[in-house]
């Protein structure tokens, strides 16, 4: 087994993923073993073999990787019958909005079915301490801003459900069996990458989200940017997201994991990740044009249908609570998205 496992043994489902990897980093530099479980649906390996040349040969030590899918009761059968973990990370879940309108069953089977299961196991092993991968589309558009963790919560669309069905579901959990400790964390927009630039994100296929598009834009994938809306009531006429530096969430994600290890009354509890400030798409595309010197083409669209004016969090629970703040600027985030960027212009993949 790894070199230090007296600070504990963590189950990092969809490990290999973009927030995975980078959490996955920080949990092994403070001593913890990592047990990586990914369906490999939506990442690939070589994340992994990044990781592990990231962190070095000795702390690799304390990193395992396993092949199998949540859905899959034997897979987590399997890995649950061999080692005992002391609390779970889940992050593994489908995220794209638009395929979960055309796909539903899928997200309600990787998302909902494949929950169920891992809390089915994590029951039977009694490992019972569960940080959630949860998603500030839980405030829907909300009307009033910043959001707070109390503000009411609506799903806008399935995947927002599926978001919004396994908090009540981690709650109703803990209401019936109170020895879960249960910590959902509302991440806002994560950009960036590690500082090193070995790893980073990458989607699949045409990316959704604002900062990959970005990139391939500056990269030369794609030819232009979309900006989705140009008359929002704000000072650009552009939406306004909170972005957060995605090194930043991985710590907010060690935080909450050192919380839910010492805190024996937690019970079930939700926080915001981000930084509490908003930025436009057009500001985000001038700050990455400045960390990158190049030149970003934009074509000013209608607005995407579903989306909201400004979204940002409240971070005070999370400081309070938690004891963690995001250190990072739009500066950095687009600083490292550049490096990661730069150094991998066509992801972990070499050009096709
Ligand atoms: C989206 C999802 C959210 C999900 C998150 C996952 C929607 C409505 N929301 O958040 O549920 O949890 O991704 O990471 O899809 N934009 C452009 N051009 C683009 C892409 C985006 O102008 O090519 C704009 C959008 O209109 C938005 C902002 O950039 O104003 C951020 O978009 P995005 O990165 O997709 O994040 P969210 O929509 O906030």
């Amino acid at each position: 087994m790894g070199i230090t496992a007296e600070k504990g043994r963590i189950l990092v489902t969809g490990g290999a993923g973009f927030i995975g990897t980078h959490t996955a980093v920080q949990l092994l530099k403070q001593g913890f073993q990592v047990f990586i479980l990914d369906n490999l649906d939506n990442s690939v390996e070589e994340s992994v073999h990044r990781l592990r040349q990231l962190v070095g040969d000795h702390l690799s030590q304390n990193l395992h990787f396993h092949l199998g899918d949540i859905r899959n009761l034997e897979d987590l059968e399997k890995l649950f019958s061999q080692t005992k973990f002391d609390a779970v990370i889940h992050f593994a879940g489908l995220k794209a909005v638009g395929e979960s309108v055309a796909h539903p069953m899928r997200y309600f089977d990787n998302n909902l079915v494949g929950s169920i299961n891992l809390y089915k196991i994590m029951a039977k092993y009694n490992c019972k301490k569960l940080v959630f991968s949860s998603s500030a589309t839980v405030y829907g558009q909300p009307e009033k801003i910043p959001c707070l963790e109390d503000s009411e919560l609506k799903a806008m669309n399935p995947y927002g459900r599926t978001k919004l069905f396994l908090e009540e579901i981690a709650r109703d959990i803990q209401i019936a069996d109170p020895e879960w400790r249960m910590i959902m964390l509302r991440y806002f927009n994560p950009v960036g990458a590690h500082e090193s630039g070995v790893i980073g994100e990458d989607p699949k296929g045409i990316p959704n989200n604002l900062m990959p598009y970005i990139t391939q834009v500056a990269v030369g994938r794609l030819p232009e940017l979309n900006v989705y809306g140009h008359d929002y009531p704000t000072l650009d006429g552009s939406a306004i997201r909170d972005y957060i530096h995605v090194m930043d969430l991985a710590d907010g994600h060690v935080a909450a994991l050192e919380k839910l290890l010492e805190c024996k009354d937690i019970g079930f509890v939700s926080y915001n990740l981000g930084t509490g400030r908003g930025t436009s798409v057009l500001e985000m595309v001038a700050a990455f044009e400045k960390a990158s010197g190049k030149k970003i083409p934009i074509k000013l669209c209608p607005r995407r249908p579903g989306d909201a004016t400004a979204v940002y969090a409240s971070i005070e629970k999370a400081g309070k609570e938690l004891g963690w703040k995001a250190k990072y600027g739009i500066e950095e985030m687009c600083r490292d998205q550049w490096k990661w960027a730069s150094q991998n212009p066509w992801g972990y993949q070499s050009k096709p």
